[in-house]
């Protein structure tokens, strides 16, 4: 066991784990955030996707050592905040049907905006591919990430 240091939704943590564990299970099951899901482990289907400094990256494939020093951001922080575009957006357009990818969705969402304020559909594909939704969300999750990027751009989120 290693004590990894590392900063998780803006507070500072520790955590006792090995460190080649996944950090999606530090997220959900020593940190008790299991807003991150688990789809197949492999880096494949993106629906364990999370923020490390800023980017958008599949946490079951980042050994929990990787994020020692770093920034760390969930759901659960971004879900929590209603005046954030995305957030707002996804409401709007209704986006999530069972919900289980809708996590991941939204925390690739949310990177892409920050790097391309204003993406075109081909910036909006090329970013969401491979972030599978069974449930076929996907013309109601580009939508959103186009009002997403109008909400952003109004006063009330300069
Ligand atoms: S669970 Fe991480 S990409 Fe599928
Ligand atoms: S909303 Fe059901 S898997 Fe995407």
């Amino acid at each position: 066991m290693t004590a990894i240091d590392f900063e998780l939704n803006l507070k500072s943590v520790r955590v006792d784990t090995e460190p080649d564990m996944p950090l999606l299970w530090v997220l959900r099951d020593q940190l008790g955030l299991t807003g991150t899901k688990y789809g197949c482990g492999r880096g494949l289907c993106g629906c364990c996707t999370v923020h490390i400094d800023g980017e958008a990256v599949r946490s079951c494939m980042v050994p929990a050592q990787n994020v020692a020093g770093r920034r760390v951001v969930t759901i659960e922080h971004l879900g929590a905040d209603p005046t954030h575009p995305v957030v707002q957006a996804w409401l709007t357009q209704n986006v999530a049907q069972c919900g289980y990818c809708q996590s991941g969705q939204i925390m690739t969402a949310a990177a892409l905006l920050a790097h391309h304020p204003q993406p075109t559909d081909e910036d909006v594909d090329l970013a969401m591919t491979g972030v599978l939704c069974r449930c076929g969300t996907y013309p109601r999750i580009r939508s959103a990430i186009h009002l997403a990027a109008q909400l952003q751009q109004s006063p009330a989120h300069r």
